[in-house]
């Protein structure tokens, strides 16, 4: 392989651009010529695709966000779009490409594979941490450890009004955020899409909390919770204990900047790394993962069409500690 390509796509995540100076800095190792796409798959379309040298990557690992930037392309989602991708590749004599981004741009590695027998490499890069084949995601432990520190600000004033939060993170379809900010945040109700919990079973826990003179309550709302946003779950359980005082946050897009953790930095030096030796040896249609402390690899299908489990004990965990 004499050419390989990198690009981020879908929501961008701290340490992205580790993982694009690790796929620069590999390939430049390996003797092979690097290029840059920008704004994912609809770079590609539109022939936004520049030579890489090892400076282009200088000083960039520490930065948050994503030099190549990002895009959810929607051409990309129609063929006559990966065609027209597909010839780019093909005029800059690129042989690979390294995708760094989540479930949407492994989809489109996918179908892009089948389409025109095109290696792509998947790096997984989402703050979610909801990708099948790896234990962690590129972004996930900064973005929980941004949350913390909102959260650890927010319990400083609930406590001294003797207040209950609401804080909804993260997480269109997963819970890892909440579960995990929830437990180092000391959260006495985490709602997440994994577990069902009605509305009825919160304000038990709420009113038992108060029974007990706890000084604050703080209640964890994953945005893709079954029950709604963290607006609806206020809504609903004012009608059940009306008399309390509420108070909402909604920690959103900041989840998603700042710098990397140094877990993040090195998570997406591996697999930055990993990818480009695995298209060297002719890997393709796969993403890269670490699966306890191992680099290891995993099909788009199968990374596609399973749910990555999220550990139940953990909320368990939570209800246990809160008393
Ligand atoms: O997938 C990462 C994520 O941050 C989700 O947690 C969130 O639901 C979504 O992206 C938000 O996307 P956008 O930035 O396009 O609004």
């Amino acid at each position: 392989m004499k050419r390989i390509g990198v690009l981020t796509s879908g929501g961008d995540a701290p340490g992205m651009n580790a993982a694009i100076r690790a796929v620069v800095r590999a390939c430049i190792y390996n003797n092979v010529e690097v290029y840059g796409i920008e704004r994912g798959y609809q770079g590609l379309i539109e022939n936004k695709i520049m030579r890489m040298g090892s400076h282009s990557v200088s000083n960039i690992i520490q930065r948050g966000g994503t030099i190549l930037k990002t895009a959810r392309s929607k051409d990309f989602m129609k063929a006559e779009g990966r065609k027209m991708a597909f010839e780019n590749l093909m005029r800059h004599e690129i042989e690979g490409i390294v995708a760094i981004g989540g479930n949407g741009t492994y989809t489109g590695a996918k179908i892009f594979f089948e389409e025109h027998g095109f290696p792509i490499i998947g790096v997984p890069g989402t703050i979610d941490n909801d990708l099948y084949g790896t234990d962690y995601t590129i972004g996930f432990d900064t973005a929980i450890n941004t949350a913390l520190e909102a959260i650890d600000r927010i319990r400083d004033t609930a406590d001294s009004h003797d207040r209950m939060f609401f804080v909804e993170v993260m997480g269109r379809e997963a819970g890892f955020i909440a579960a995990d900010v929830g437990i180092s945040g000391g959260a006495e109700v985490i709602l997440i899409p994994e577990t069902k919990m009605n509305i009825a079973e919160v304000a038990e826990i709420i009113k038992n909390g108060w029974g007990r003179k706890k000084s604050s309550q703080l209640i964890v709302v994953a945005e893709g919770d079954e029950i709604g946003g963290v607006f609806t779950v206020v809504e609903k359980l004012k009608e059940v204990i009306p008399t309390l005082e509420y108070r909402v946050t909604v920690l959103g897009h900041i989840q998603r900047g700042g710098s990397p953790t140094a877990r993040d930095r090195v998570l997406a030096s591996r697999l930055g790394e990993a990818a480009v030796t695995a298209l060297i040896e002719g890997k393709n249609n796969a993403a890269v993962g670490l699966v306890h402390d191992a680099v290891t690899f995993v099909s788009f299908e199968d990374a596609i069409h399973h749910k990555k489990p999220l550990n139940q004990d953990l909320i368990h965990l939570a209800n246990v500690l809160s008393v």
